[in-house]
């Protein structure tokens, strides 16, 4: 049972003010291949709040708890955002806001894009909820894969300690969604039929809609393939198939088969 109120007492922003970021990387920088993965998930993590104008737009926003969740959710992507930034800037890269605003730029249309799709889908099915909250949690297991697979990756003090950090949260993500995921699959079979079909047609990994392809390929090929990625693109399918009704999908297997090519 997930305890809400629990939840809004301890969420909160990332705390990264202890972490001497700035010389941990000019001492010890990250490699190529590390950093544009750091890349990655700042513009996704950032990405957020656009993503959460959307669902603000769905069935969604008719629910209280479910909007509470969603305000202290979006709250701490940002935070995360910002904290991968002062990695960037460690760096010498452009981040935050600068970052974010030549995305959005980059975006184009498909940010400012009509909201219409997202009222249709949510008005097409009355289990919009259900695959609501079935994305939400396969993109947050997705998502704190990326980071354990990071870590192991990059090898680094500071990084380690920031994105351990991080995936503490997105753990509290993950519960929120996982445990609304059960309580609306548990019992329905119209609900898991359709949760089924949406995952089908459209869960594609984080970020993938917003990121060029190149740089979702990269992201794909470095966290989740390979005999070490496998291990934790293998372990997300096999939690998709412990939710009702959701097995035998692979997902993952799917995505990592898609861009690896
Ligand atoms: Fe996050
Ligand atoms: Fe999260």
């Amino acid at each position: 049972m997930f305890d809400f109120n629990r939840y809004s007492q301890v969420a909160g922003k990332l705390e990264v003010d202890d972490l001497d970021i700035a010389s941990a990387f000019r001492e010890k920088p990250l490699d190529e291949d590390v950093l544009r993965c750091v890349r990655y998930m700042h513009d996704v993590e950032h990405h957020t709040t656009c993503y959460l104008r959307n669902l603000l737009n769905t069935k969604a926003h008719h629910d209280p708890e479910i909007t509470d969740f969603l305000t202290i959710w979006n709250y701490e992507e940002h935070w995360h955002g910002e904290a991968l930034g002062q990695v960037l800037r460690a760096h010498g890269e452009p981040a935050g806001a600068t970052r974010v605003a030549a995305m959005r730029e980059r975006l184009g249309w498909k940010l400012t894009g009509s909201p219409l799709p997202w009222l249709a889908l949510s008005s097409v099915t009355r289990h919009f909820l259900a695959v609501h909250m079935v994305f939400g949690t396969i993109n947050e297991w997705t998502t704190q894969g990326g980071y354990a697979r990071v870590v192991t990756l990059a090898d680094h003090p500071t990084l380690g300690e920031l994105l351990r950090r991080i995936m503490k949260q997105e753990g509290r993500h993950i519960d929120y969604y996982r445990t609304k995921s059960v309580e609306l699959l548990e019992g329905d079979r119209a609900a898991q039929k359709t949760v089924r079909r949406f995952l089908k047609v459209l869960w594609s990994p984080v970020g993938t809609k917003v990121m060029p392809t190149d740089e979702t390929r990269h992201l794909v090929q470095t966290l989740f393939g390979g005999p070490e990625g496998t291990v934790i693109s293998d372990r997300v399918d096999r939690r998709i198939d412990a939710l009702p009704g959701l097995e035998g999908l692979g997902l993952m297997h799917g995505a990592v088969a898609k861009y690896a090519a």
